[in-house]
């Protein structure tokens, strides 16, 4: 095989990678509109390329961000995206080449996790990468039911160009919070909110409480039609929502749910934990019709991580970890209540590093990862006591798509 170079990439390059990244999900370059919000998203040092004699075959990108983890605590994180390897060099090693190369320069530049959404559920977990949080999509119908609840505060729709800095406001003010849930990095509204709103019907929504705005909602209404003798509802579909206490989020949704003219609010990348059905009047107008995988998380830099979360009351336990990627993650940590170090001691079970991030935010029990094969163990015990030491109170959940 041609020898593969691994390069970061400079201003010369940013324009051809992202076409590159484009034709890989099988969409054209990107027009010179679209360049203009999106280019200012390619930052120095963040893109790598992989060349072959010279030819660009494959990119990827990452994003400086960082992760909330339980317990409250913030480590520095990258967002990887916009990964692809052009289609006549895919299968002979440029993902992994540029994986090892980044990697390393991820975890060399300090952080200690990165994260990314698959396209294929099938590509990262030998790369190190678990699937760490979920989410779900629901529809109401909204024809059948309705909030239960009046608007407590007040719901008023912003036009995008005041309402984008007071949104991003809001949300640095709310994330990273949850576990799970990221920063936001400069380029992101640009790219996902700001171009979209200009080419798309966007609404911003802001709530509003005693101590002034508290959360907001972005949403879209697709008006319904008719198609060959059916009737296709007018949908709201709701992009991004995010408050600040519970009055706000259910301000927000009654508001949503009370627009008129609209037969279905449908809400992708929702936390699996919204009580949105027991909000609605009839619970049944709500059907969850998907669930899927969100976070994949890596973790970089092992000991840091397990440092950086708490730990709920219980026995030790010592986790050996492997990881081939990033070698010096390799070796013994024992957690207890009191929190995380290095040892000597032998552990109680070894994982691979993609079990231990697919664990780490408490999404999955070390019990149902054990029963599915993901890892052996002799020690039931041991896992049990995992188990305890890592349960959270709130179910993780990112809810910033890149
Ligand atoms: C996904 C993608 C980047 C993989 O690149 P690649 O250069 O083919 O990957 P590699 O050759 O380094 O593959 C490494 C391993 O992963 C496996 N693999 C990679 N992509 C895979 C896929 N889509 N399905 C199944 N296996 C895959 C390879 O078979 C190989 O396995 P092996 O180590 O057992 O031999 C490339 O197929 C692509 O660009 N796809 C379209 C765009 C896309 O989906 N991008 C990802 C966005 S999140």
């Amino acid at each position: 095989m041609t020898d593969l170079d691994i390069r970061v990439l400079d201003d010369a390059h940013f324009r051809a990678a992202h076409t590159l990244f484009r034709s890989t999900l099988h969409h054209g370059p990107s027009t010179d509109e679209a360049w203009e919000s999106v280019g200012i998203s390619y930052r120095s040092g963040q893109a790598l390329g992989a060349f072959a004699d010279d030819e660009l075959v494959g990119t990827v990108q990452t994003f400086p961000s960082e992760l909330a983890v339980p317990g409250g605590a913030v480590v520095p994180m990258s967002a990887v995206s916009r990964v692809g390897v052009r289609a006549d060099w895919t299968r002979r090693g440029v993902l992994t080449a540029l994986q090892r190369a980044q990697l390393r320069a991820m975890r060399d530049a300090g952080d200690v996790a990165s994260s990314l959404r698959a396209s294929e559920s099938v590509i990262y977990g030998r790369f190190g990468y678990g699937v760490a949080t979920r989410y779900r999509e629901v529809r109401v119908k909204r024809v059948e039911t309705r909030s239960r609840l009046p608007i407590a505060g007040r719901v008023r729709l912003v036009d995008a160009e005041r309402a984008l800095p007071l949104c991003q406001e809001l949300f640095d003010r709310l994330s990273p919070g949850r576990a799970g849930t990221i920063a936001r990095w400069p380029g992101h509204w640009d790219v996902n909110l700001r171009r979209v709103a200009k080419e798309e019907n966007l609404r911003f929504a802001v709530a509003s409480g005693p101590d002034g705005d508290d959360g907001y909602a972005v949403y879209k209404v697709t008006p319904g039609s008719w198609e060959h003798g059916h009737e296709k509802p007018t949908v709201l579909a709701v992009l991004d929502l995010w408050a600040a206490s519970p009055r706000a989020w259910a301000d927000l949704w009654t508001f949503l749910l009370g627009v008129d003219l609209v037969g279905e609010v449908v809400a992708e990348g929702r936390p699996l934990d919204e009580p949105l059905e027991w909000l609605l009047a009839d619970r049944r107008g709500l059907r969850s019709v998907d669930l899927g995988d969100e976070t994949w998380l890596r973790l970089l830099d092992v000991g840091a991580a397990l440092a950086a979360r708490t730990y709920r009351a219980g026995e030790p336990v010592v986790l050996g970890v492997r990881d081939r990627f990033l070698p010096e993650n390799e070796g013994a940590y024992r957690i207890s209540a009191g929190g995380a170090s290095r040892t000597t001691d032998e552990p109680d079970f070894v994982v691979d590093v993609d079990v231990l991030a697919a664990a780490y935010l408490g999404d999955v029990t070390f019990g149902a990862l054990a029963m599915t094969g993901r890892f052996e163990s002799t020690s039931a015990d041991a896992v049990a006591r995992a188990d305890a030491l890592f349960a959270v109170d709130e179910l993780p959940w990112c809810g910033t798509y890149f």
